[in-house]
């Protein structure tokens, strides 16, 4: 199994000055932002998967996934919690989250082949209850609602390098989060491209800041950064 640093390629370094919040130009556009990249990525992993089994990439590592199921248990999130995993990728998160006995699961992705190969990779593990769906988040005509948790890592960054329209996509996105949960679900977010301070200022109406989780920090000339943010917050009507 493939697992990527904490800084996979198309994490770019962004800007967190007060204009640059808010600017689409921080990072420039990439071909991870577009449905063709993942398509093609998840053709070839589901391959890969039923060649030898390997699920492949896992964003930002296992370390990832395991601290915001730290979280989770920190804060007492029942078992039968509604959960969405935004941009399933090969579903390796839910395949964590019900084998820490989550039970009302559903992943969705706008990418055909990751939707099979999150499938694929849910009945090798004998995991037949979760809900897999191919559906672009920023388009889900409201048939996402009811939530009590939202996972995202890495697809808010991949929709924030569409080359064509990320600034109405980011928008789409907060919207889409906000009528996914419901009032006072949680929203956690895994991201390498945008720092604490502009996922703050993103999420700021109609989400209240919960907390931070500690992603591992780099020491560069005399300033200590890092390479990951994960941040949680509440949604408030
Ligand atoms: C960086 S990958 C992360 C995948 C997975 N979350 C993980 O951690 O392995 C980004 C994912 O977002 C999905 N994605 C991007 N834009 C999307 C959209 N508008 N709707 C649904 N899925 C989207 C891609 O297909 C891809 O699976």
């Amino acid at each position: 199994m493939e697992v990527a640093t904490e800084s996979p390629h198309g994490c770019g370094n962004s800007s967190d000055t007060e204009e640059d919040r808010d600017s689409d130009t921080d990072f420039g556009p990439s071909k991870l932002g577009t449905k063709e990249y993942w398509e093609a990525t998840y053709q070839n992993e589901l391959e890969t998967f039923k060649d030898v089994g390997d699920v492949g990439e896992i964003w930002f590592g296992e370390e990832s996934m395991t601290r915001v199921l730290r979280w989770m248990d920190k804060t007492t999130i029942p078992e039968n919690s509604a959960i969405l995993d935004i941009g399933t990728g090969n579903g390796a998160f839910l395949v964590e989250l019900a084998k820490h006995g989550y039970k009302n699961l559903t992943g969705i992705d706008y990418s055909p082949a990751s939707v099979e190969l999150a499938r694929n990779v849910l009945q090798a593990e004998d995991l037949t209850d979760v809900t897999v769906k191919e559906m672009d988040f920023l388009n889900c005509q409201g048939e996402l609602k009811d939530f009590d948790v939202c996972i995202d890592k890495g697809t808010f960054d991949a929709i924030s390098l569409n080359p064509e329209n990320a600034k109405e996509g980011k928008k789409l996105y907060v919207q889409a989060v906000k009528d996914a949960l419901k009032d006072r679900g949680f929203f956690a977010i895994t991201s390498c491209n945008w720092t604490k301070a502009q996922l703050l200022n993103r999420f700021s109406e109609g989400f209240e800041f919960v907390q931070e989780l500690p992603t591992p920090s780099f020491q560069f000339g005399g300033k200590t950064g890092s390479s990951v943010a994960a941040l949680i917050f509440k949604r408030v009507l």
